[in-house]
């Protein structure tokens, strides 16, 4: 079993990203063979400063393995340090249908919130088609809202081989294909986790509890989260995002007693929101104490980077050279 995904250095690693993806990780990680990736190619399209594309894409390779992405059991890289992807990137965006992209709604979403049109992020989904198939992979942990890109990524891969394997039957095993379609994608069926103001929770909206941000300001984000005016004693909202974070993070019989105090009333907002704070640093206490030690030596971090770039480029080039050849370029 292999499994593969990648979170993009655009912005602090948050809730959302923990829990639609990072903790897949971690429990996936036991049970295959596990690659997880920085996507710095992908966060081209939305940070223009090479400093700071550095400094993120450090702090989230800590912020993996403070969360517990273990070098012994996962290989962890940037994506950037694999050659190999971006050669097969642009070989699928050879036989994949514009209109195909042209559909793709994440470009319409982040054009509209004020990212640059760029071919780039046009062509994203391509990219993040190659990261999958370059590695052959059969899960891909990720939160719900890249349920579209996975989509597309099995697409993709249709059309190579449907391009240059005669009498391809993607469901003939016996004809293996030239990439394979990834027999299962695991997306999150649980809902996007919401952010402080009730949209999804994402960097660009400015609305995220970040995982590794200094106590003080996770104090402020969730006692200042919006909420109604809903008086002590009436039933409260059971849509509200605030609900839907405590039983994110709470155990299950703590999460089921918030649901019923929320439908009965009696308990304040500001109670349920000192709560969530004490619930987040609780559940995230070891973390951010790795990841101060981890902090203190960045070669440490450097070397196990290029181990794992060094591997995952030999996991890679098996595909390349069935493809290279098949395509003509060797
Ligand atoms: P990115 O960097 O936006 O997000 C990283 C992961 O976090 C999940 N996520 C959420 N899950 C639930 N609720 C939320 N509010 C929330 N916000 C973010 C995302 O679903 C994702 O799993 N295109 C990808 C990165 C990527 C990739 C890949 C993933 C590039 N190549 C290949 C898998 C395989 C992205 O932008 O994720």
């Amino acid at each position: 079993l292999r499994v593969v995904s990648g979170i993009q250095p655009s912005g602090a690693l948050h809730l959302g990203n923990y829990l639609g993806a990072v903790k897949q990780f971690i429990e996936f990680q036991e049970r295959g063979e596990a690659l997880y990736f920085i996507a710095d190619l992908h966060a081209l399209t939305s940070v223009r400063d090479g400093a700071r594309l550095r400094q993120l894409s450090g702090d989230l390779a800590l912020d993996l393995l403070a969360l517990g992405v273990d070098p012994a059991r996962a290989v962890l890289f940037r994506q950037s340090a694999i050659p190999e992807v971006t050669e097969l990137a642009w070989i699928l965006s050879t036989v994949w249908p514009a209109s195909s992209v042209l559909r793709g709604h994440a470009y319409k979403d982040k054009t509209r919130r004020g990212l640059a049109a760029s071919v780039g992020l046009l062509t994203y989904p391509v990219l993040m088609a190659a990261d999958i198939l370059s590695f052959e992979a059969d899960l891909v942990p990720v939160g719900s809202d890249q349920a579209q890109h996975l989509e597309l990524a099995r697409d993709a891969a249709l059309k190579l081989n449907q391009a240059y394997v005669p009498g391809f039957d993607a469901d003939d095993p016996a004809r293996p294909g030239l990439v394979r379609l990834p027999r299962a994608f695991m997306v999150d069926d649980r809902a996007t986790v919401p952010g402080t103001d009730g949209r999804k929770m994402s960097k660009s909206y400015g609305n995220t509890l970040e995982l590794f941000a200094p106590e003080r300001e996770l104090e402020k984000r969730i006692l200042s989260m919006k909420t109604d005016s809903s008086p002590i004693d009436a039933a409260k909202p059971l849509d509200a995002p605030l609900l839907a974070l405590l039983v994110a993070l709470a155990g299950p019989s703590e999460a089921e007693e918030h649901r019923r105090s929320f439908a009965g009333g009696g308990v304040g907002y500001a109670a349920y929101k000192r709560r969530l704070f004490e619930l987040f640093l609780g559940v995230f206490a070891k973390a951010r104490e790795r990841r101060r030690e981890l902090a203190a030596d960045p070669a440490v971090v450097a070397q196990l980077l290029a181990a794992g770039a060094e591997r995952a480029r030999q996991l890679a080039q098996p595909t390349l050279v069935r493809v290279r050849n098949a395509v003509g370029l060797s």
